[in-house]
């Protein structure tokens, strides 16, 4: 799918489906977080989630005392689901309206995570474009969480180079709203 048909296939998928009716749903994203605390990132950490949609990761973050999350997502309604959920906190929220693939980063961050995102980039010129837009935006010494259904870590690690050290895979079996189960992968790097 190219750039044009994404934009119009995410957008149409929030606008059309409630945040609990699509098989991603989560209301805990428990993974996300032991992830995340097991980085050690302090509360004033660059945090940014790709490809959030409408996730309740950046409810949990915010809960947990972290001052600096953006969410990027390319369906402007999966975000605005996200905002109005979060009310007057979701000003405290920096959040990008932009496809990774052809995004540019105007800062760096301590922690990229992306639940489900990557996933559906399943042309190798897309997979090589978010790897680019990742390397421009995590620092040295930055952590990068991407969790994938059905993916092999060290396919993960062989796709982002040398400079990402795999530091941690645990697998996670997601039951969706209607009753099936997805296994995801999560896998955790430290940049050298
Ligand atoms: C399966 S959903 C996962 C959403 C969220 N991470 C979660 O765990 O609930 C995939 C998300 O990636 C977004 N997405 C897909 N391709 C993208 C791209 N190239 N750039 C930015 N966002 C993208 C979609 O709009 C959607 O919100």
């Amino acid at each position: 799918m190219n750039e044009t048909g994404r934009h119009t296939h995410w957008q149409n998928v929030y606008a059309t489906k409630a945040e609990n009716e699509v098989s991603w749903y989560q209301e805990n994203p428990a993974s996300s977080l032991d992830l995340v605390a097991a980085t050690g990132v302090p509360s004033d950490a660059a945090i940014i989630d790709v490809g959030g949609g409408a996730s309740r990761l950046v409810d949990c973050l915010l809960d947990k005392g972290f001052r600096r999350v953006a969410v990027l997502d390319l369906s402007a309604n999966a975000l605005g689901e996200a905002k109005t959920r979060l009310g007057r906190r979701a000003d405290a929220v920096d959040w990008i309206v932009a496809d990774v693939t052809t995004w540019e980063p105007s800062r760096t961050y301590d922690l990229w995570h992306d639940r489900a995102a990557f996933h559906f980039l399943t042309e190798p010129a897309d997979r090589e474009a978010y790897v680019v837009r990742l390397k421009r935006a995590v620092h040295h010494g930055g952590h990068v969480i991407i969790a994938i259904v059905r993916y092999n870590p060290d396919a993960l690690a062989r796709m982002l180079g040398q400079d990402f050290e795999l530091v941690d895979s645990r697998r996670h079996d997601h039951l969706t709203p209607s009753g099936n189960t997805q296994h995801f992968q999560f896998s955790r790097f430290l940049r050298n």
